[in-house]
Formats: structure tokens, C-alpha cells, sequence
């Protein structure tokens, strides 16, 4: 019987309020955890950026990564600190360096689900000094090709957006072949995808998933930043929850992705998932507010599961099951209860679940508590002055805080 700790590295870039509020939540919830006859307590920890020797040994059981999808010497630290030393890290580094958007597509259309028809284009101009071979290639190779032959294959209206997406860079919804054209000679040197729109969908969702925990927002694309996710709660039924959180759970578990958010519209009652390589999903109170405490307890819950049982990283990511089971002369709900269940054994949805209710019983309460102090208000307004001008900062605070008390009031996770 020993007291052992399990340290929890957070790996962060401008996020202020979530870590905050995990390290307060993980002291309040002051845990001591038996685990094979040990005890187990937590400590979190930032993770500093700096020199490192590729055989200094790693401090963290678990690391949080938010920076791998773009801050270089960071993603090879966490290789080295997975390969070396069998920390676990969400998200895993080679599938966020490798998946991006487009394989995410096409990876999904092969397990069946209703991706809009999607074609790539090869970049509108290239940079021939990290490319100085780009002209030969091109003149021996590159086929002149009529975007708007290539719109009447996808179907118009479409959408031409960057093969790796994020952050709404270079999305242009086009009816015709001119105005089609006038967006890629826009587009500069990025690979672009061309893909059918959605029309006349009835519901915008977005599914975050984490771990084996998922939750849905209704997603209101056209209002500003702080609205988008809106405070909708009985927005659809059980059935489109359990359709949606399948789908995500399928996602998250073929790319080994811990979190990452699916976005899906619902069109005549299908569900067209249209950005699903989301693999740090938007965690910050001022787009999340009345669904940011859920977060934050989905962030503690699967962290604290994953250190306490030293569950193993899967490194490599397998994905001869799924398409087994897509290669079956099957629905496309019956597929889906066959990827589903590939995902919740990967990420121990029993055992997770179980882990919850016997040593994190009390997060409900501890988060209802947290939410209601001044710790918290402060880290919503540090975020808050942190992208809102200053004569801004007061009124948007409050409306963050005040929709997160109507969360406390409502009862839900
Ligand atoms: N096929 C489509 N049908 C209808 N709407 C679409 C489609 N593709 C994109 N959109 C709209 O454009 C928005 C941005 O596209 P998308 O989500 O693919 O880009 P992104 O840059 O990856 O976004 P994010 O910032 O969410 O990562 C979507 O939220 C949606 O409103
Ligand atoms: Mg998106």
C-alpha cells in the first residue's frame, strides 16, 4: 500500500478559463483514489516550452495537449514523451499531424455516412521558393481543369473551403461558375476542396465528444462569435442524441482522437456530418458559457480516469474493424451500431463510467459550487478581457456568468 501521485500536464497556448477552473475543480475535489491497493492522489501541472534532451525522462502520466495542431516543437515532445516514456496524451500527435479534414471525409464516406459530394482542387498559386520544382511539375503534369465543370459534377450551390479547414479561413458559399471561380483566385496557395452545400437543413448541431462522454449544442452559424453555441435544451429527440452521439463516438475512435467536435446538419432526417476534424475543440467560456461547465467536468472526468488507471495510449490506430464492418451488407444504422460499440470498447465506456460513479460522485456537486464563486467569475472575466475590448469586458462577463448560473439553475450535466 503506497501513496502514489499521477501528475496531469496541461500543454497550452491562449487558453486562460478552462485551466483555471480545472486546477481549482481538481484541489476542490480533493481526490485520494485506491487503486490497486495504492493510494492515488493528482497533481496538475502547466507544461512549460523549452530545450529538451530527447532522453530526459517525462514527469506526466497524462498530458492535455491543446498545441500540437500547429506549435511544432511541442507535438515532437509529446512523440518523444508517448514514444520514450508511454505518456498519454490526448490527442494523439501522428493522427492530428496526419487527418487532416479531408481524410476525415474520406474515411467517413467509406464507413457509409452521408458526406456531401466532395471534390479536391489542387492550390490556385504555390510559393517556388520552398517549391522549386513546382513549375516543372506543374507544366508536365498539372491538367487545366474549368471550375465550373468541376461545380456541376459536385452540384451547386457548394462551398470551397481549405482541404484542412479551422477557423472559417477562406469559406465561400458560390451559386455559379463565376462566382466560384472569383473565390479560388481568391483561395492563394491553399488545397481547396469543393463541396456540396447542405440546403434547406432544419438543424445545425454540434456533438463534442470526450472520451466515451459526448454532448450536443445547437449551432447557430449566422449569429456572432458568443451566440453561436446556443442555450437550446430539448432541440431534438433521444434518437437523433443516440444517432449523433454515435457518430461522434465512431469518429473520435477511428482517428484516436480523446476530444474533438463533430458538426452536423439534419436535412428530411438525415444527419450530414459537413466538419468532424476538429481535434481541439473550441474550449473557451465565451463560446461555450451555458455549456462550459459541462466541458470542464468532461475535461476532469476523463483526465483523472485516464492517469488513475494508467489506461495505455493506443498509439497505432487500427482501422481494419471498421471497414470490415462497412464492407457487410448492412444499413446504415446497423453499421453504426457496429462502429459504435468498435468505440466504446477503445475508449471504456463501462469502465469509465464505473470509475465515475464510484470516485468522482462528487463532481456535480463540487462544479455546482465552483460556478457560484468568485475563483470562477474571475476566470471567466481574465478570458473575457483577454478578446473583448476593454469598455466591453464588464457587460460580456456578466453575460457569460449569468449563463452559467442559468446552467447551475437548470439541473443539467
Ligand atoms: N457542405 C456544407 N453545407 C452547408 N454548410 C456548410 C457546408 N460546409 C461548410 N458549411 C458552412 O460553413 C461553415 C464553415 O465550414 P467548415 O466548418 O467546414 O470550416 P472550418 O473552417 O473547418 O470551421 P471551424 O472553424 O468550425 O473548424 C460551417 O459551419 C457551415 O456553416
Ligand atoms: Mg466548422
Amino acid at each position: 500500500m503506497a501513496d502514489v501521485v499521477r501528475k496531469i500536464g496541461l500543454s497550452l497556448g491562449a487558453d486562460i478559463c478552462w485551466p483555471l477552473c480545472f486546477e481549482a475543480m481538481m484541489g476542490r475535489l480533493d481526490l485520494k483514489i485506491p487503486v490497486n491497493g495504492d493510494t492515488v492522489r493528482f497533481e496538475v501541472e502547466r507544461v512549460t516550452i523549452e530545450p529538451f534532451d530527447l532522453q530526459q525522462k517525462v514527469k506526466y502520466d497524462v498530458v492535455v495537449d491543446r498545441l500540437t495542431h500547429w506549435f511544432h516543437t511541442t507535438r515532437e515532445w509529446i512523440k518523444k514523451a508517448v514514444i520514450m516514456d508511454d505518456v498519454y496524451v490526448f490527442n494523439n500527435p501522428w493522427s492530428i499531424q496526419s487527418n487532416e479534414k479531408h481524410a476525415s471525409y474520406a474515411a467517413m464516406m467509406r464507413l457509409g455516412m452521408p458526406i456531401p459530394k466532395t471534390w479536391m482542387l489542387p492550390p490556385r498559386s504555390y510559393d517556388p521558393a520552398t517549391q522549386p520544382d513546382v513549375k516543372a511539375t506543374l507544366h508536365n503534369y498539372g491538367k487545366l481543369f474549368d471550375i465550373g465543370q468541376v461545380g456541376d459534377q459536385v452540384g451547386w450551390p457548394m462551398f470551397l473551403k481549405p482541404y484542412d479547414g479551422g477557423g472559417w479561413r477562406n469559406v465561400t458559399r458560390v451559386k455559379d461558375a463565376a462566382a466560384a471561380l472569383k473565390a479560388y483566385n481568391d483561395s492563394g496557395r491553399s488545397v481547396m476542396h469543393a463541396q456540396q452545400s447542405v440546403e434547406g437543413f432544419d438543424l445545425f448541431v454540434r456533438c463534442i465528444g470526450f472520451g466515451p462522454q459526448t454532448h450536443c449544442v445547437k449551432y447557430d452559424a449566422d449569429a456572432p462569435l458568443h451566440d453561436r453555441y446556443t442555450m437550446a435544451t430539448d432541440f431534438m429527440d433521444q434518437r437523433d442524441h443516440d444517432h449523433m452521439r454515435k457518430v461522434t463516438l465512431t469518429i473520435n475512435a477511428f482517428f484516436g482522437w480523446d476530444f474533438n467536435s463533430c458538426e452536423a446538419l439534419r436535412r428530411d432526417d438525415v444527419w450530414y456530418p459537413i466538419d468532424f476534424a476538429n481535434a481541439c475543440p473550441d474550449s473557451q467560456v465565451t463560446s461555450l458559457h451555458f455549456h462550459f461547465p459541462w466541458l470542464v467536468k468532461s475535461y476532469l472526468r476523463w483526465s483523472i480516469f485516464c492517469a488513475a488507471t494508467k489506461r495505455p495510449m493506443r498509439k497505432n490506430l487500427d482501422w481494419q474493424p471498421f471497414f470490415d464492418i462497412a464492407a457487410k451488407d448492412l444499413s446504415y444504422e446497423d453499421k453504426l451500431d457496429g462502429y459504435v460499440k468498435i468505440a466504446e470498447e477503445r475508449l471504456e465506456r463501462d469502465r469509465f463510467e464505473e470509475f465515475c460513479a464510484k470516485h468522482l460522485h462528487h463532481l456535480d456537486d463540487v462544479a455546482n459550487d465552483f460556478f457560484q464563486s468568485s475563483e470562477a467569475k474571475d476566470a471567466v472575466r481574465k478570458k473575457t478581457a483577454a478578446l473583448f475590448p476593454a469598455h466591453e469586458v464588464e457587460k460580456f462577463t456578466e453575460l457569460f456568468w449569468q449563463r452559467i448560473q442559468t446552467w447551475r439553475a437548470s439541473g443539467l450535466p
